[in-house]
């Protein structure tokens, strides 16, 4: 049995040397990190105010940027504060995770606290500082004030300069929109571009953006600003003073305005900056992870990466239907299925399940997930209706069962889905029936889902709140031995170190929005990835969705297939889903081979070249063999790339199967169009690939015998 042991606690060596020392209101408290490149400066203004500042290099990266907190009832806490002393120390250990990009992360920083207080009135300030970037959090602790309520945070990023920005719209409710790339003074002019429209959103700025926010300076330096460890806290923006050019935080707010409540002691989530040369240092960086807690779970022997497909995508592209019967706005305790008309359309029954149960255990997939298997998806979309869901009881077409017993029989599970409308306190009310109907059935993942806005009306997707659900979730479901992927939760913070079960989420605008811009695949892995994986779910082959679903959305995914093979590389994922039909892989077995081969856990993660918006190249070990395997992705535009295979170890032979776009392969004209050839190679050899336009490659590299 692997245990927290083995998995977790391999710190080879910690440092901590606590220096104390009191120090005066201005003199400035500098600590720099391991390699001395960054340094991050704590000062108090005249007026006791705490504030911060980073360079690279001697170069500003956050000119001065003041700290602290608005509090009900109570003086702010951002001015008028003392130092009464200042500690040191250092973190240099390796961990090793449940699962991953490496098998081992090393976790090197400096640490620097200043405690602070103005009567009885205590703040501290904790700083790390890595190589490749810092984190701060603000801590309470015991004091004569035993409960705070936050109304305003503070926190200020001072940009040094007028950098380009990969953004998209602060908004209190949905992370599913495309990226802009702008300059920050440009961020307003751009505010009221045609974004997507979603069921739930709310807005506050026109120059409020979300984290991972992804910059570059005209210098070349790539910076990121986001959160690490979202924990009993709301989610927090970023709104632009773009006179200033400096960046505010901004919390989500609950339903009376104010934005948290805690008791003391109390610490809030990292506020983070990830500094990299190259942009390929800030997809390498771990930095999020490392500001997490190490792993809270004893056993995590439960817990594996999976592969799987699903009753889905043609329920997205409109081929078949959630809901068994077309009764609208009924009460689900009382509503009779057994006396209701079927509409025909409904996709999770029991001979397409069986039928898809077949291919994927044909096809070497670890689970299947089957939407739309339970009661009350007539009344799913956007009617805010709070039991809307039990989570239990199986559509009369769903034999839950036999269908779980079938799959087992076959060496797969059922991966089980709750969609809860958003209906937060239904879910919760639910939720122990529901996980201990999965023990029952042998389900061990569960696909959540928060689509709508939340009840109880006034919450936010991202506020307090609804931040403590999802962990709670997440927790309650460790305790049942359940990993969880959840879509239109908060974006993700990097908690899946502490809560290894937590395998994946959506939290960004994932393959469901089918015609997407081909940029935003080279985007995400910059923004949306830096907190954990995403459940994007690649791997669509039939572009044209209009030829197989004609009265459905009527889109064209803007992608080819060597594309969508890549995707299994470029975004890191423990969960990866081959999302399109049974029957649009059987039409080109041949490129399938390649999600079948491809691992979802790995030994090692190289980014060999990259730029935010333009393509992402990634190389990675299999963490259980010896192969490797690449994969590229480019926007728009198409490409000549020069792969060199430097990565791999010298003096061996590897047999490459390269899938790259066909000479004719486009997104636009010819999607569906690929080639596959072979070729050896060892770490001297390098290959010339076109990736067209909305394209890519992947490759397998196996040890030649
Ligand atoms: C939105 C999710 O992102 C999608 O994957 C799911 O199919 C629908 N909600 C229905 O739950
Ligand atoms: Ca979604």
């Amino acid at each position: 049995m692997n245990t927290i042991s083995q998995y977790h606690l391999k710190a080879l060596l910690t440092l901590a040397i606590p220096m104390f020392a009191a120090c005066s209101a201005d003199k400035s408290e500098t600590v720099s990190s391991p390699d001395g490149n960054l340094e991050v400066s704590f000062n108090l203004t005249s007026r006791g105010e705490p504030s911060y500042s980073a360079k690279y290099k001697g170069a500003d990266i956050v000119e001065p940027s003041l700290l602290g907190f608005e509090v009900k009832d109570s003086e702010a806490l951002d001015k008028g504060f003392k130092v009464d002393s200042v500690s040191r120390s250092a973190i240099e250990e390796t961990w090793v995770p449940v699962w991953g990009e490496n098998d081992s992360i090393a976790n090197n920083c400096r640490q620097m606290t200043v405690y602070m207080s103005r009567g009885d009135a205590k703040m501290d300030i904790e700083f790390r500082v890595f190589d490749d970037g810092f984190g701060f959090r603000y801590i309470f602790p015991e004091q004569t004030t035993k409960h705070f309520t936050v109304t305003d945070e503070k926190t200020q990023m001072a940009m040094a300069g007028d950098h380009t920005a990969w953004w998209i719209p602060g908004d209190y409710d949905t992370q599913e929109y495309e990226y802009t790339r702008s300059r920050l003074s440009e961020i307003r002019s751009h505010a009221n571009d045609d974004f997507m429209p979603n069921v739930s959103s709310q807005r506050f700025s026109p120059t409020g953006v979300q984290t991972a926010l992804m910059l570059k300076t005209d210098n070349g330096l790539y910076l990121n600003l986001h959160e690490a460890a979202l924990v009993d806290f709301p989610a927090m923006h970023l709104e632009l003073n773009d006179t200033t050019l400096t960046f505010k935080a901004h919390l989500t707010p609950g339903p009376d305005g104010t934005m948290a409540s805690f008791n003391t002691p109390f610490k809030t989530p990292w506020r983070t900056v990830t500094v990299g040369e190259k942009s390929t240092d800030i997809l390498a960086s771990n930095l999020t992870l490392n500001l997490n807690d190490p792993c809270a779970l004893d056993d995590v022997s439960w817990i594996h990466p999976t592969k799987y497909m699903g009753v889905w995508w043609e329920m997205i592209t409109g081929v078949s239907s959630w809901n068994y019967t077309d009764a609208e706005n009924f009460d689900l305790a009382t509503f009779d299925y057994s006396k209701a008309k079927p509409n025909g359309r409904h996709g999770a029954n029991n001979e397409k399940v069986r039928r898809y149960i077949d291919f994927a255990a044909a096809n070497g997939f670890d689970q299947l997930l089957v939407e739309g298997w339970n009661i009350g998806w007539e009344d799913w979309f956007g009617k805010e209706k709070d039991y809307v869901f039990d989570f239990v009881t199986p559509y009369p077409d769903f034999d839950i069962r036999a269908l779980n017993e079938y799959a087992h029989s076959k060496g797969i599970k059922l991966m089980m889905h709750h969609e809860t409308s958003a209906a937060v306190d239904n879910y919760d009310r639910h939720m122990d029936k529901a996980y201990d109907l999965m023990n029952q059935y042998g389900y061990d993942a569960v696909k959540s889902g928060y689509v709508g806005n939340i009840i109880p009306k006034g919450e936010h997707h991202y506020s307090q709140k609804q931040v403590r659900h999802y962990l709670d979730a997440v927790k309650k479901a460790a305790d049942k031995h359940i990993m969880v992927n959840a879509h239109e939760a908060v974006r993700p913070t990097g908690l899946c170190r502490t809560y290894p079960n937590l395998v994946g989420n959506e939290s960004a605008m994932g393959q469901e929005f089918a015609d997407m811009s081909p940029q935003h695949v080279t985007i995400l892995p910059f923004t949306r990835l830096k907190g954990g994986p995403m459940d994007f779910t690649p791997g669509i082959f039939r572009m044209k969705i209009t030829d197989f679903a004609p009265g459905g959305q009527g889109k064209l995914k803007r992608a080819t297939i060597p594309n969508q093979l890549a995707l299994y590389l470029t975004m890191y994922s423990p969960l990866q889903m081959a999302a399109d039909m049974p029957e649009h892989y059987q039409k080109y077995m041949d490129a399938f081979q390649f999600i079948k081969d491809v691992p979802v856990d790995w030994k090692k993660s190289v980014y060999l070249d990259a730029e935010p918006g333009e393509y992402i190249i990634v190389a990675r070990q299999d963490k259980n063999s010896d192969a490797w395997f690449v994969g590229g992705v480019t926007n728009e535009e198409e490409r000549n790339y020069t792969l060199s295979f430097d990565f791999l170890p010298s003096g061996k032979e590897y047999k490459a199967i390269i899938y790259s776009d066909a000479p004719d392969g486009d997104c636009f004209d010819n999607p569906e169009a690929y080639t596959i050839s072979e070729m050896s190679v060892n770490s001297e050899s390098s290959t010339k690939i076109r990736m067209a336009r909305g394209g890519g490659f992947a490759i397998s590299l196996t040890p030649a015998e």
